[in-house]
């Protein structure tokens, strides 16, 4: 264990629970990359993206991970448009083991229904806008990711259970 671990994927895959629990399980520090932009910057993601734009809050996104990967155990659970900026997916690709949790748009709605604060973007009244935004970044998580755990139907247990067995046998 001598690089991150990096959980990418859609709003509502399961990074931040499955991190946790992969944390606890693996007795390795956990850091959630919304959270530590927040801390830094002072304010929270939906203020950043209302005051500065997305463009500015990928910058943001940017320099926190570039912060973090130097933690060589860490798991980090990334937000899910980090895909989206080449420089962020380089460091991705280059630090650390990214693995992609994947999900339906229906499935993902339906779990984080209710949890929209942080999430500017599913936060309109179009559901469809989430499954077009979905498929547009699909193709940017498998190209960056090491692993890939379909979490449809499975508890957030059982996924990290899989990413457990891929690091210890399948890497
Ligand atoms: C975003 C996902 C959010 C957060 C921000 C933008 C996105 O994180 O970073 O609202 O573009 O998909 P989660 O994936 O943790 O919800």
């Amino acid at each position: 264990m001598d690089r991150p671990l990096y959980l990418i994927g859609f709003m509502g895959a399961g990074k931040s629970t499955v991190g946790r629990i992969l944390s606890r399980l693996l007795d390795r520090p956990f850091c959630d990359l919304d959270k530590e932009i927040e801390i830094t910057d002072g304010r929270g993601i939906d203020e950043i993206f209302e005051t500065m734009g997305e463009d500015r809050f990928r910058d943001l996104e940017y320099a926190a991970l570039d912060r973090v990967c130097g933690h060589p155990d860490a798991i980090v659970a990334c937000g899910g448009g980090i895909v989206t900026n080449e420089r962020s997916v380089d460091v991705l690709s280059t630090t650390g083991d990214v693995v992609y949790l994947s999900v339906t748009a229906d499935e993902a709605l339906g779990r984080i229904a209710g949890e929209l604060h942080g999430r500017p973007l599913l936060s309109g009244p179009d559901p469809a806008g989430a499954v077009q935004l979905l498929g547009l970044r699909e193709r940017l998580y498998e190209r960056v990711a090491d692993f890939t755990v379909d979490t449809v139907g499975k508890s957030a247990d059982t996924v990290a259970e899989r990413i457990i067995e891929w690091l210890e046998i399948g890497r």
